[in-house]
C-alpha cells in the first residue's frame, strides 16, 4: 500500500469513527455486481479447471481459534500453490497473511487472492461488550461505531471477512448462544443487524478498512428446541417470517456481503441443504446476490442429519440449496466431482458459486491490490489505540442496565466504605467474553482494578464454577465492616456461547450460599450481575435493593461499571431479552398472543399460567431504570398522505423532571388489528435513545407505514383495521396509548420490507 492510500485509510477510519449519529447512505446494496468485476470474474472462470473451482469453494482452518495460523505448514502452502483453497479462517496478522497471500497470488497458476476470515464478533483487539450487552444499549449508532473499530483493527491485521453479526433471534435463555445476538425482539434485532453491518463494511466494501460482514446463521438457528444448541427448529411459517427472518432481510437492505447458513434443521430440512430457504427465498425472492458460506463442517453433517446418505449426496444437496463455500468439511473438494459426474445439471451451479466467491474478492478490491488489507506498521499503532478504547468505554457504559434501585441506593456516595465481593469482580478473562478474537485479558480493567483507589475491601467469596465455600466467611467479615456491599455474581464467560446450553439458568456453583451469607449481614447490597444470558434470579435477588446488569462489557468493563455506580453516568440500557423468574418459565417473550384465557392472578380461575410461580418475567423486555425521572405526555397520532403514501406520525413529549441530565429509551409498540387472528399483545416498532438534559423536554416522533403492521399469511399482508399504538419506557411500562385506523387491505409490494424488518423513521427534537 502506498503512502497516499495509507493516509486515506487512516482519515477514512477517523472520519467514520467520528461520524454523526446518522448512518451513511447505502451505496451498493444486495451485493450488486459491477460490470468490470463481472468481466474479470467470467474471464477467470473460463480459465479454471474443476479442481481450481472446487478450491475456490473451499474454506480451510488456517489455525485454531486459540492458535491462529497454526495450521499453515508446507502442505498447506502447497495446496495454495495448486489453487485448491479459496479462503482461510482462524488466521490473522498483517505479516503472516501477506506471506500467505503472496503464495496464492504469485505462485498459483491463476493468482487468485485468498479471502481471510475470522470471527470478529465484538471487537478484534479492543474488546467491546458482548452483542447481547451491546443490544441493551438500544443504541444502533454505538453498535455501528464498535463494529467500525473492530473492522479498522481487523483489516489492518490482514483480515477481509468477519463471521458477524450473529443476528439470530433468541427466546430461550437456556441456549448458550443468546450472548452472541441481540435478544428476543425482531425489530431491535433488525436495527442492531444493520448497524453492525454498516460498521463492518462501511457504505462501500471497496473502502480500504471495510470488512466483509456475514449475516448468520440464516434460517431459524435461534429457535432450537429446548434451547439446545444445533437442535431442530419446528416452527410455523408465520413465526419464521415475522420473528426469525426479519433481521436477515434488514441485513440484505444494509448491504451484507455474505450470509452463513445455520447448522440446524427447520421443520425437517437442514438449512445447509434447504433449497427452498436459501435458493428460493434468500436469493430469488429477496434478491440477495452475495456469498453464502456453510457453517463449520455443516455440509458433511448433512449425512449425520440423515438428509444425505453419503458425502457425495451431501455435496450435491448443499450446492443445490445454494451454499457457495464449504467451511472446513472439504466435502465439495473431495466429493463434488463425483456428484457432478453423476448429474450434469449441477455443473452450472458450480460456476455460479465460484462467481459469487470471486465477486466478493473483487468487491473487496483484492484483484486490484491483494495486499491492501494488512499493514504491519499501522497494526502496531491502531490495535487497542486510545481512540478505540474510548469507543469501548462508551459502549460499555451505554450497555449497563439498572434493573432495580429501591430507596435510591445508587448512585453511591463517594466516601462510602465498600465491600466488593465475588470472584467475577476480578475475572479479567470473563470481561472479554467468548469470541475474543485477539483480545487480551491483560488489557481489560476489571471492576476490582477500577475501584482500587477507593475505600474498598475486596473478598472473592466464591467463583461461579468452584464448589469451594471456604472463603465465604472472609466475605462476610468484609461486609460486616462496610457501609455497603457490591455483590458481583453471575456466570463466567464460558457458561454461555456455542455449545453452552444449560438446563438450569439459575446462579451456578456455590454463589447462592454466598448470597445468603451476605444477605444475613443485613447490609445494603448492590447486586452486580455478569452473564451472557438472562439468568433466572427471582429468589437470589429477593430483598436486594439495587441490581445492575453488566453482561461482559469488554476491556473497559470496570471503569464503565464504576462510572454508573458513582453516578458519573446515568444508566440507560434496557433488557433486550426479558429475565425470567425461574428456568421453568422459558421460553418466554413479551410479544406473545394473549390466549383465550390470559394469565390471571386469581389461581381459582383456569388461565394460561403456571400455578407455582407469579405471572410474567422478573424483569421484562425493554426494562431499565435511570437516575433521572421522565414524564411522558401529549401523544398525537396524525395520518399523513393517502393511498400508497399513507403513513402516521406518532409523537410524544418526554420531559426530564429530575435534577440530572440523562438518556431515556422511548419505545413504541403496536398491536396489529383484530382481523380474525390472534396477534401479539405488543410488538416493538420503534425506539429512540434520547439524551434529555435536566428540566428539558424532547418531542419524539415515529413514522409508521401500513407495512410496519403487516402480518405474514402466505406472504406479507396489510389488513385493514384499528392498530393500537403504545409509547412507554419498557414493554410493561406503557405511558401513553392511542389508535390509528388503516383503511387499506393489500399485499405488501414485492421488494418492500415489512413487519419488524422495516425501518421506522424516528426524530428527536
Ligand atoms: C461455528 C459457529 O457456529 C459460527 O458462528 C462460526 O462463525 C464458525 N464456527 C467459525 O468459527
Amino acid at each position: 500500500m502506498n503512502a497516499a492510500i495509507k493516509r486515506r485509510t487512516f482519515l477514512a477510519a477517523s472520519a467514520l469513527l467520528a461520524a454523526s449519529t446518522r448512518f451513511p447512505a447505502l451505496a451498493a446494496s444486495k451485493g450488486a455486481v459491477s460490470q468490470e468485476h463481472d468481466r474479470r470474474v467470467r474471464d477467470l472462470i473460463a480459465q479454471m479447471s474443476l479442481p481450481e473451482k472446487l478450491g475456490q469453494m473451499t474454506q480451510l482452518a488456517g489455525g485454531r481459534q486459540k492458535a491462529l495460523n497454526s495450521r499453515i505448514d508446507d502442505a498447506a502452502l502447497d495446496r495454495v500453490r495448486q489453487g485448491r483453497v479459496g479462503s482461510y479462517l482462524h488466521v490473522a496478522g498483517a505479516e503472516p497473511l501477506a506471506r500467505l497471500q503472496r503464495v496464492a497470488v504469485e505462485e498459483s497458476r491463476l493468482g487468485i487472492p485468498l479471502l481471510f476470515a475470522m470471527d470478529v464478533v465484538h471487537g478484534y483487539r479492543t474488546i467491546m461488550p458482548v452483542p447481547l450487552g451491546m443490544a441493551a444499549s438500544f443504541d444502533p449508532d454505538i453498535a455501528r461505531r464498535a463494529a467500525r473499530v473492530a473492522a479498522v483493527e481487523a483489516s489492518v491485521s490482514g483480515l477481509h471477512w468477519t463471521f458477524a453479526p450473529m443476528i439470530d433471534i433468541a427466546r430461550d435463555a437456556r441456549w448458550g448462544r443468546v450472548v452472541e445476538g441481540a435478544g428476543e425482539d425482531p425489530y431491535l434485532g433488525s436495527r442492531m443487524a444493520e448497524a453492525q453491518i454498516l460498521g463492518f463494511q462501511t457504505d462501500d466494501l471497496a473502502n480500504p478498512d471495510a470488512l466483509l460482514a456475514c449475516a448468520k446463521h440464516f434460517g431459524a438457528y435461534g429457535a432450537g428446541e429446548g434451547g439446545r444448541d444445533y437442535d431442530r427448529a419446528d416452527i410455523s411459517d408465520e413465526t419464521l417470517h415475522e420473528v426469525y427472518l426479519p433481521p436477515f432481510q434488514a441485513a440484505i437492505a444494509a448491504g451484507a456481503g455474505s450470509f452463513m447458513t445455520a447448522f440446524n434443521e427447520l421443520n425437517g430440512v437442514p438449512t445447509t441443504g434447504n433449497a427452498e430457504l436459501v435458493r428460493s427465498l434468500l436469493r430469488e425472492q429477496w434478491g440477495y446476490q452475495g456469498l453464502v458460506v456453510s457453517d463449520w463442517n455443516a455440509i458433511l453433517e448433512l449425512v449425520a442429519h440423515g438428509a444425505a446418505s453419503d458425502p457425495v449426496e451431501a455435496a450435491a444437496l448443499a450446492l443445490r440449496a445454494g451454499v457457495d463455500m464449504d467451511m472446513t468439511s472439504e466435502t465439495y473438494a473431495n466429493h463434488l466431482e463425483q456428484a457432478l459426474a453423476a448429474d450434469k445439471t449441477l455443473l452450472p451451479l458450480v460456476d455460479e458459486a465460484v462467481s459469487r466467491i470471486l465477486h466478493a474478492k473483487a468487491r473487496l478490491g483484492l484483484f486490484d491490490d491483494p495486499f491492501r488489507f494488512g499493514d504491519a506498521e499501522r497494526e502496531k499503532l491502531v490495535l487497542g489505540s486510545p481512540e478505540h478504547r474510548a469507543v469501548a468505554r462508551e459502549a460499555a457504559t451505554r450497555s449497563i442496565v439498572l434493573l432495580r434501585n429501591e430507596g435510591n441506593v445508587l448512585p453511591l456516595r463517594s466516601d462510602a466504605r465498600i465491600a466488593l465481593i465475588g470472584a467475577l469482580a476480578d475475572d479479567a478473562s470473563s470481561t472479554i467474553g467468548s469470541w475474543r478474537a485477539r483480545g487480551q485479558m491483560e488489557e481489560s480493567i476489571t471492576l476490582r482494578a477500577a475501584l482500587e483507589a477507593r475505600n474498598i475491601t475486596y473478598a472473592p467469596g466464591v467463583s461461579p464454577r468452584d464448589p469451594d465455600t471456604s472463603n465465604i466467611a472472609a466475605a462476610v467479615d468484609a461486609a460486616d465492616n462496610a457501609d455497603i456491599v457490591l455483590l458481583v455474581i453471575g456466570e463466567d464467560f464460558d457458561h454461555s456461547g456455542e455449545a453452552r446450553s444449560r438446563s438450569d439458568i439459575g446462579l451456578p456453583g456455590a454463589q447462592q450460599q454466598l448470597v445468603e451469607a451476605i444477605r444475613a449481614t443485613e447490609k445494603p447490597i448492590v447486586a452486580i450481575l455478569m452473564n451472557g444470558r438472562p439468568l433466572a434470579l427471582e429468589e437470589v435477588l429477593d430483598g436486594i435493593p439495587a441490581v445492575l446488569e453488566t453482561w461482559f462489557l469488554g476491556n473497559e468493563s470496570g471503569p464503565a461499571i464504576a462510572d454508573v455506580l458513582f453516578g458519573k453516568a446515568s444508566p440507560a440500557g434496557r433488557l433486550p431479552m426479558g429475565m425470567p423468574r425461574n428456568t421453568g418459565q422459558v421460553p418466554q417473550y413479551y410479544a406473545h398472543p394473549p390466549t383465550g384465557r390470559p394469565a390471571n392472578p386469581d389461581l381459582s380461575k383456569d388461565s394460561a399460567r403456571y400455578h407455582d410461580t407469579e405471572i410474567g418475567p422478573l424483569f421484562p423486555f425493554g426494562h431499565g431504570l435511570s437516575y433521572a425521572q421522565f414524564d411522558y405526555s401529549d401523544l398525537s397520532v396524525v395520518p399523513q398522505g393517502n393511498g400508497r403514501s399513507l403513513a402516521w406520525t406518532i409523537s410524544a413529549t418526554i420531559t426530564n423532571t429530575s435534577a440530572r441530565d440523562a438518556d431515556e429509551v422511548v419505545q413504541l409498540y403496536i398491536r396489529a388489528p383484530v382481523a380474525g387472528l390472534a396477534r401479539p399483545v405488543k410488538e416493538l416498532r420503534g425506539f429512540a435513545r434520547a439524551a434529555i438534559p435536566s428540566g428539558d423536554a424532547r418531542r419524539v416522533t415515529f413514522t409508521l407505514e401500513p407495512e410496519h403492521f403487516a402480518i405474514w399469511r402466505d406472504g406479507w399482508q396489510i389488513l385493514p383495521g384499528s392498530v393500537e399504538v403504545m409509547i412507554g419506557a419498557s414493554s410493561e411500562d406503557i405511558r401513553l396509548r392511542g389508535r390509528l385506523d388503516n383503511p387499506e387491505a393489500r399485499a405488501v409490494d414485492a421488494g418492500e420490507t415489512a413487519g419488524a424488518a422495516r425501518v421506522t423513521t424516528v426524530t428527536v427534537a
